[in-house]
């Protein structure tokens, strides 16, 4: 399935100055992006950073209180029906209707986006084909294993053939086999000249992306391709949680080495950190509990830019009195 490009050559999302406020929650400062036709282009950061709330004004589903939006041009307040049918999501929270079939599931979107009956009764089955949902086709949504819900999703976004996909979290909660599944759908769809805008918590599927923007308290932090994110760090890196994180941080600046400032943990940028580290632990005047080396990963980036991991709230200045989310496992990458 190839796509063919309409004549418009806007780029596939145009944000700027976006702010949106939900009563005294500021969840987006001020944001100002674009994603470029056929990118993969990934938004990161922790909870409550701000992600699903761009995703639903980019998607029509709440309107912007300042600064505007495009999707492949069109505006997505006075565009808004042309936006609908030009995209399609998959929502962090399940879409499907549970009691119908894949394939009922499939149809309805058809009928609500204005095909014909036969016409979406077409589409419906080709969908289910190339996701390799055919076991999917005939029995009720809730009956189907949370990988199998999750690529009906995914076929329900792709009802209207859109040039742009935009994945909230799509594969939340998946274990790793259905998550590689998942992404192998994606990738076709991405190789046939998708625009695939997606967040998700699991750093190696971020990996994958041409460009990554770090997010956080409703700012970009960090926009660039994940390669030169890393290379940010400048080194490799040594996490160390101690019995006395305060006493070792001062010990290592005594001796010259500089601690990320911040964090649940001390992270320590070296150029030779394998080298360093057996001389650091038989020197270190306090009891390591936990000690890793590994090579800047994207959780690395995001702690040294704001002086936290993804799965630690905001701190309270910067919440403007919102609630603060709940932690989550960051998993996969170099630290699992
Ligand atoms: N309908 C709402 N009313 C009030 N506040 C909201 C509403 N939706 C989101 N928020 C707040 O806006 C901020 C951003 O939330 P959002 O859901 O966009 O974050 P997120 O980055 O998607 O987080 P997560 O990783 O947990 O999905 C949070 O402080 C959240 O509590
Ligand atoms: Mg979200």
């Amino acid at each position: 399935m190839t796509v063919t490009d309409d004549a418009s050559s806007a780029p596939a999302v145009e944000v700027r100055g976006l702010v949106k406020r939900y009563d005294k929650v500021e969840a987006l400062r001020g944001i100002d992006l674009t994603v470029q036709r056929g990118e993969r282009f990934a938004l990161l950061g922790p909870n409550g950073a701000g992600k699903t709330t761009l995703f639903s004004i980019l998607a029509t589903l709440r309107a912007p209180t300042e600064g505007g939006a495009r999707v492949l041009g069109l505006d997505v307040v006075a565009e808004r029906d042309a936006v609908r049918r030009a995209m399609g999501i998959v929502f962090q929270e399940p879409a499907i209707e549970q009691r119908l079939s894949g394939r009922d599931n499939l149809l309805l979107m058809g009928l609500f986006y204005g095909l014909g009956s036969a016409a979406a009764k077409k589409r419906a089955a080709d969908i289910l084909g190339e996701l390799g949902l055919a076991e999917a086709a005939d029995r009720p949504a809730k009956n189907l294993s949370g990988g199998q819900r999750r690529k009906l999703e995914l076929a329900r976004a792709l009802v209207t053939d859109p040039k742009i996909l935009f994945l909230d979290e799509a594969t939340l909660g998946l274990d790793v086999d259905a998550r590689r599944g998942f992404w192998a759908q994606v990738s076709a769809l991405a190789a046939a000249g998708r625009t695939v805008f997606f967040t998700t918590h699991y750093m190696e599927e971020a990996e994958v992306a041409d460009r990554i923007a770090l997010i956080d308290a409703g700012r970009i932090v960090a926009l660039d391709t994940p390669r030169a994110l890393k290379a940010r760090i400048g080194g490799g890196v040594i996490r160390l949680k101690t019995d006395d994180d305060g006493r070792a941080r001062a010990w290592m600046t005594e001796q010259g080495l500089t601690p990320e400032p911040g964090g649940d943990e001390l992270m320590l940028v070296h150029a030779d950190p394998a080298g360093t580290l057996p001389d650091l632990l038989r020197h270190l005047p306090v009891k390591v509990l936990r000690v890793e080396i590994h090579e800047p990963s994207l959780e690395d980036v995001f702690l040294k830019l704001t002086g936290r991991g993804f799965g630690a709230a905001p701190r309270a200045a910067e919440r403007a009195g919102g609630k603060v989310a709940g932690r989550r496992e960051v998993n996969g990458g170099a630290s699992a």
